[in-house]
């Protein structure tokens, strides 16, 4: 692939570059790595296009129809680069007890053995992307910058939607400014006249963090988390090891506004595993019997929150764009999604419709024919005789936040949001109520380390085995589990002390199923119900039941105007079975012997409360 644009090629930095250290690394890794170029991007519009036409050319990147689909394009993966590789993250610190039971962990020094001869040429025919990105507002007290040095120019133009990505944050960065240094190669060095593939990447994989340096190193694939390193493993990861050492929080969070008819605003965080309808609730579109109420998208993935000079929680979506799961995404389940989907998209592993545009399972009407996410021929026969998908599960859309209808007009607030709730939702077929509210912080950072969740395709392409997905990062806390939970027993603490009213902690399940195997909960908008609800109680307006677990509402505290829905059938998905609790309990003590390196011992009080209330003691 030739280098894209002629000015700031080779090691020289432009002159807008002056960070000292940044030069040094980026002399250090071409020096490793052995790119034939290096591009200093600047985000600009045009850099983006060229960089587009780039990958069209290369045949990675598929316009299409621009009539349809103005300024979108789709790239095919490697079939084994689908999604991020769990089993091939590792978290090198410098005690093993540092990443705990949760991580792989490699001593550092080994590690970088390992990695050194991975990187050596890694980049020989290529061109090596530096890429400058703030994740948050620009200048953000509760912002960080990173720079990520890529062979892919796929990775670049994705940075370019996912992150505060170009020339402004090397003036954030100015003369000595930090940054995480985040290093990137496909892997998949080129010899002169090779051709290359449309896809590059390699059969070894390594996604490495070493948290003590806060480095980043990715080696070997260019999908989604392994290789936006904006994403996972810094805004989570490696932030995650910030905010404990200095007070703060990275958390797998949605961040949402909801206002009320009469304008009072509030913000939510909420927790969920991937691909468990995060984008969906944070676009959510409040059903009948709700106007004047509204939801705004603040973020869709990822929160991180800093503790205010009032003792408040505000929270800053680090990224600045989406990136998706497209199957089940369709304008029933999701508008403001699919009306965020009408230009200026990259898609990856979705179908091409023979019009050119883009189709999805649980899109709509499945076209007569398509092309693949394998670029094979598909039509609704072949599916049917051989199980073909059109789209791969994980396919994804990467778009900038601000092609959502419904963006929060703070979303870009280098203040960030004041959080009055958290909401952490597991995917569970039976067990879990709708929704319950933990009685105090203690019990509600209970909830969220004991939550468990049925396992989607975002990870592994395996789905419906219960794991248990402790505040949805199992796969994304960068240190001991065990320590993340005192780090939120200590949040929750010195927020009190300031005396700041703490975010009411809520857990959801929108998806328990009936015996015909069906989900009960109708989801979607009408999760508006159960935030309503949750607005009342931040309000004192509603009372609740308390229950072994915490606090549920009672059938008349939800709002049903549009919606029928029987007093029993609620019941059923609000109900504490002593049975099925029983198990529950026995699998959050397998949890916590697991964990018991460090487990704070408030998290073993709040359970023997729970099996006294449950009768089990
Ligand atoms: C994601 C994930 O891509 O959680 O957001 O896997
Ligand atoms: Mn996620």
């Amino acid at each position: 692939m030739n280098a894209p644009t002629p000015q700031g090629l080779g090691l020289n930095p432009p002159s807008f570059v002056k960070n000292a250290k940044l030069i040094a690394w980026v002399a250090e890794m071409v020096a490793l790595c052995k790119p034939d170029h290096v591009v200093w991007c600047d985000g600009s519009d045009q850099e983006y296009a060229q960089l587009c036409d780039l990958l069209v050319q290369a045949g990675t990147f598929k316009k299409l129809n621009p009539v349809k689909r103005p300024n979108s394009f789709l790239a095919l993966s490697d079939p084994n680069d689908v999604a991020r590789v769990e089993d091939r993250t590792f978290i090198c610190s410098k005690d093993k007890n540092g990443a705990g039971p949760t991580n792989n962990w490699v001593d550092p020094d080994e590690m970088r053995k390992t990695l050194h001869p991975l990187f050596d040429g890694s980049m020989k025919g290529r061109t090596m992307y530096v890429v400058p990105f703030s994740m948050g507002p620009l200048g953000s007290p509760i912002a960080h910058i990173g720079v990520e040095l890529s062979d892919s120019a796929y990775v670049a133009v994705n940075m370019r939607i996912m992150t505060r990505m170009g020339r402004a944050v090397y003036d954030v960065l100015g003369a000595d400014g930090e940054f995480v240094p985040c290093i990137h190669t496909v892997g998949a060095p080129l010899q002169a006249g090779q051709k290359d593939s449309t896809w590059p990447c390699n059969t070894t994989k390594y996604i490495v963090h070493y948290p003590e340096t806060r480095e980043i190193w990715s080696f070997g694939s260019g999908y989604g988390g392994n290789a936006l390193l904006g994403k996972k493993c810094f805004a989570l990861r490696i932030a995650s090891n910030m905010g404990r050492d200095e007070g703060w929080l990275a958390e797998h969070m949605l961040i949402l506004g909801v206002t009320s008819p009469n304008g009072k605003k509030y913000h939510v965080a909420a927790a969920f595993p991937s691909a468990c309808g995060k984008t969906n609730f944070a676009m959510l579109i409040p059903p009948k019997g709700f106007d004047g109420w509204s939801v705004t998208t603040i973020g869709d993935d990822i929160a991180w929150i800093k503790p205010g000079a009032d003792g408040k929680l505000y929270a800053i979506n680090p990224e600045a764009g989406y990136f998706g799961v497209a199957p089940g995404t369709n304008t029933l389940t999701n508008p403001n999604c699919m009306s965020s989907l009408g230009k200026d998209v990259i898609f990856t592993n979705v179908a091409l419709t023979d019009d050119g545009d883009v189709w999805w399972e649980g899109m709509g009407q499945a076209p007569e024919h398509c092309i693949d996410w394998q670029g094979k021929p598909w039509s609704p026969s072949i599916a049917k005789e051989t199980g073909a998908k059109a789209a791969h599960p994980n396919a994804r859309f990467t778009v900038a936040a601000t092609n959502n209808p419904a963006i929060d007009p703070a979303w870009d607030d280098p203040k960030g949001v004041a959080i009055d709730a958290f909401i952490f939702g597991g995917r569970r077929s039976n067990t879990v109520p709708l929704v319950t509210e933990a009685r105090n912080w203690v019990e509600g950072v209970y909830m969220a380390a004991t939550m468990g969740s049925e396992t989607t395709a975002a990870a592994t392409g395996a789905q419906g085995v219960v794991r248990r997905d402790p505040f949805a990062m199992l796969p994304f806390t960068g240190y001991n589990m065990s320590d993340y939970f005192q780090h939120w027993l200590n949040m929750g603490e010195s927020i009190a002390k300031k005396g700041a009213t703490l975010p009411k902690i809520y857990t959801t399940n929108w998806f328990q199923k009936g015996s015909d195997g069906k989900f009960v909960w109708p989801g979607y908008g009408e999760n508006m119900r159960v935030l309503k609800w949750i607005i009342d109680r931040i309000e004192n307006n509603a009372k609740g039941q308390e229950h072994a677990f915490g606090v549920s509402p009672s059938y008349e505290e939800i709002n049903w105007t549009g919606l029928e829905f029987s007093s029993d059938v609620f019941s059923q998905i609000t109900k504490i079975d002593p049975s099925d609790w029983k198990s529950e309990l026995n699998l959050h003590k397998e949890l916590f012997s697991q964990l018991s390196y460090h487990l704070p011992s408030e998290l073993a009080q709040v359970q023997t409360q729970l099996a006294t209330r449950l009768g089990l003691v």
